[in-house]
């Protein structure tokens, strides 16, 4: 293939390494050559993290569609870019080839246009897994506008939150979406949203579930009518063209909406030059990509690994991608491996919480399946534990497909920490070493580098970046401030990842997990802070503090301590209550796995809650909660240990 740029032998990987840290600018700048530029950059890299301010490709002009799909049209157009499994499996597959996704994309851009959105305005989209999504996210992208997608487990009013936070005039929407035996009413969903909203111009409707819908006169178009017109416009005696717009390499691309130690999800923001290098460089190197091959991510589009790894990554570099629109358990167990069977999928990626949900089902999902296409397989959004490991390699990879465990964050486009398939080696458990161009750092609390191993042989610290790579956020949307105190400010000229990492004698990384007030669930993140508010709007809780435990399918559950008013007695239907309260106000991915009432939560004097001592009970530790003589009252301690669920 003429794109990528691909290591292809472990002495490439670290020459290339050695290359990338050497001189930057000169690395990437070779790597971007492989792109189509309507002007070529100024300079290809001007940073500093104090501000931040992180330029890449400054000057540059481009538009990322034309690589994603323009540039493929004349070898590739009737290749596929997107194959389709729905939900139902009795239903119809799609096939997308290059072309029709250059129709879609077109006729969509186009109906943007025709309802008003401009370069730079906020889209918001809000939809299930279905091609009219990826038309939808690339169809900004051709007008440059911002896309900014939101997972369709989000409550409407984390939709109104996230559209008041980017001031979107643009909603793109279904009816509804199927998974599993659910369908879920999106465009109710939205309607709740826009209660009182002033912003909101246009809200396009695609039809997906039929799930009966109100159509606001003047506001809600169909996807289906303005698609018909705009074929009229976007194709001239079987021509199709629709002009992308150029947009500067540091221009906004999209806006996703992260959980953080605080109360408010940020809106990270990726700009077009970097994240388009980066995504097409991971997804290449990584999964060591090979023309023809179809990539199953099995991700939503709703989150960063999507964005990454079913559209832009696999897109830019000509791929074929799997896009999924159900779950893994419906309408069976095997349904991973029937999607891998029927479409011949040769790269798998997963989650761990997938695998070991499918492990619980044993190995009986497996028989008669064909899965032999399969080459490489990956895991991302957690640790994966060595028996789901194993497992993996076992059973699905038969032991003759290499495994990546990929590393990285929504805040880094693409993965930071990963073994590239097949070149470099894997460790179970362990996402292993830097891609070129990443330099990891692992401090103590002071932000000095640990160079002290610990008692087990490993270096055990704050994992942290010391440079920019391409696919980096550059700020918080409307908020630049908050970017800078959330990853540039707790150690100075240093990116604080949140997560927690051992490394070995050969360099390799182990990524133990958050250190922060953020929990990861089932490879989604989530903020004790924000379930905690959540909680705490429901009418009769006083307090309630909220921390992860070791869960065996999800990684990480959500247990609620909370303290409730006396009037109420009947315990279960208070739980009920205050899980109605946070799927109403986050999203029933929020909900808490445990809710313990109590009558105080242990607190310093000043008032602080001890969260170490609530997250040992947690997890199931009575004897060692470490120094508890600070506390105001540390009789609520027992009381906390004997109520324990
Ligand atoms: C957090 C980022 C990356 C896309 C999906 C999640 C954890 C991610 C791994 C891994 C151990 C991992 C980290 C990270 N994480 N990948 N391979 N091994 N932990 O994106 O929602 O931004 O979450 O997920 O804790 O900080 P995200």
């Amino acid at each position: 293939m003429a794109y990528p740029y691909q290591v292809t032998n472990l002495e490439q990987y670290h020459s290339d390494y050695k290359k990338s840290i050497e001189d930057p600018e000169a690395f990437w700048g070779n790597v971007a050559e492989n792109f189509v530029w309507r002007k070529k950059w100024d300079r290809v890299l001007d940073w500093n993290f104090t501000e931040p301010k992180i330029e890449w490709f400054r000057g540059g002009k481009l538009n990322i569609t034309e690589n994603c799909i323009d540039r493929h049209l004349e070898t590739m157009a009737d290749k596929p870019a997107i194959i389709w499994e729905p939900n139902n499996p009795e239903e119809r597959v799609r096939v997308v080839t290059y072309a029709r996704l250059h129709k879609r994309v077109c006729q969509f851009a186009q109906v943007l246009k025709n309802n008003g959105v401009k370069k730079g305005d906020r889209v918001c989209i809000y939809m299930g897994m279905v091609p009219e999504l990826a038309y939808a996210v690339l169809g900004c992208a051709r007008i440059g506008a911002i896309h900014s997608v939101i997972f369709g487990g989000f409550s409407a009013q984390s939709i109104a939150d996230r559209l008041e936070d980017a001031q979107a005039a643009f909603i793109v929407t279904c009816d509804g979406a199927f998974r599993g035996n659910k369908d879920i009413p999106l465009k109710s969903i939205i309607d709740d949203a826009l209660i009182g909203n002033k912003v909101v111009q246009k809200v396009i409707v695609f039809t997906r579930t039929r799930t009966p819908v109100s159509m606001l006169k003047g506001r809600d178009v169909w996807w289906e009518d303005e698609m018909e017109f705009a074929e009229t416009q976007v194709e001239k005696d079987g021509v199709v063209s629709f002009p992308a717009e150029e947009t500067d390499a540091e221009d906004a691309l999209f806006i996703l909406y992260t959980s953080g130690s605080t109360g408010k999800p940020k809106g990270v923001v990726h700009t077009t030059g970097g994240y388009m290098v980066w995504t097409n460089y991971t997804f290449v190197n990584t999964f060591q990509y090979q023309p023809g091959d179809v990539h199953f991510c099995t991700a939503d589009i709703g989150w960063i690994t999507g964005h990454s790894y079913i559209v832009y990554g696999p897109l830019s570099a000509g791929g074929t991608s799997l896009m999924f629109e159900g779950i893994p358990t419906w309408p069976d167990a095997g349904r991973f491996w029937d999607i891998v069977d029927k479409h011949k999928v040769n790269i798998l990626y997963t989650a761990p919480t997938a695998i070991r949900s499918l492990m619980g089902f044993g190995t009986a999902p497996l028989q008669g399946k064909d899965l032999s296409s399969l080459k490489i397989l990956g895991t991302v959004g957690e640790p994966i534990n060595e028996e789901a490991w194993h497992w993996y390699n076992e059973n699905v990879g038969k032991k003759k497909c290499p495994i990546v465990d990929t590393w990285w964050q929504t805040e880094t486009g693409g993965v930071l920490i990963s073994n590239l398939a097949g070149i470099t080696d894997a460790k179970p458990g362990w996402a292993t070493l830097p891609m070129p161009g990443v330099q990891p750092l692992l401090v103590d609390e002071h932000g000095k580098e640990v160079t002290q191993k610990d008692e087990n042989g490993f270096y055990k610290g704050n994992l942290c970046i010391k440079a920019p790579w391409p696919g980096i956020l550059r700020t918080t949307y409307g908020d630049h401030e908050r970017c800078r105190t959330n990853y540039f400010a707790t150690y100075e000229n240093l990116y604080f990842t949140g997560d927690g990492a051992i490394k070995d004698e050969n360099g390799f990384y182990r990524i133990t997990g958050r250190v922060d007030d953020v929990l990861n669930v089932s490879g989604h993140r989530i903020g004790t802070a924000e379930v905690e508010n959540a909680i705490n709007m429901h009418a009769g809780v006083i307090e309630s503090a909220v921390v992860g435990y070791p869960h065996d399918i999800k990684g990480q559950g959500i247990y609620a301590y909370v303290i409730f008013d006396k009037k109420h007695t009947d315990d279960d239907l208070t739980k009920k209550d205050i899980l109605q309260t946070v799927t109403r106000i986050i999203g029933p991915i929020a909900k808490p796995d445990k809710i313990q009432f109590v009558k105080g939560l242990p607190k310093t004097r000043s008032g602080k809650i001890m969260r170490r001592i609530l997250r040992k009970i947690a997890e199931g530790e009575t004897q060692n909660l470490g120094d508890t003589s600070t506390l105001l009252d540390p009789d609520v301690v027992d009381e906390i240990k004997e109520g324990k669920i």
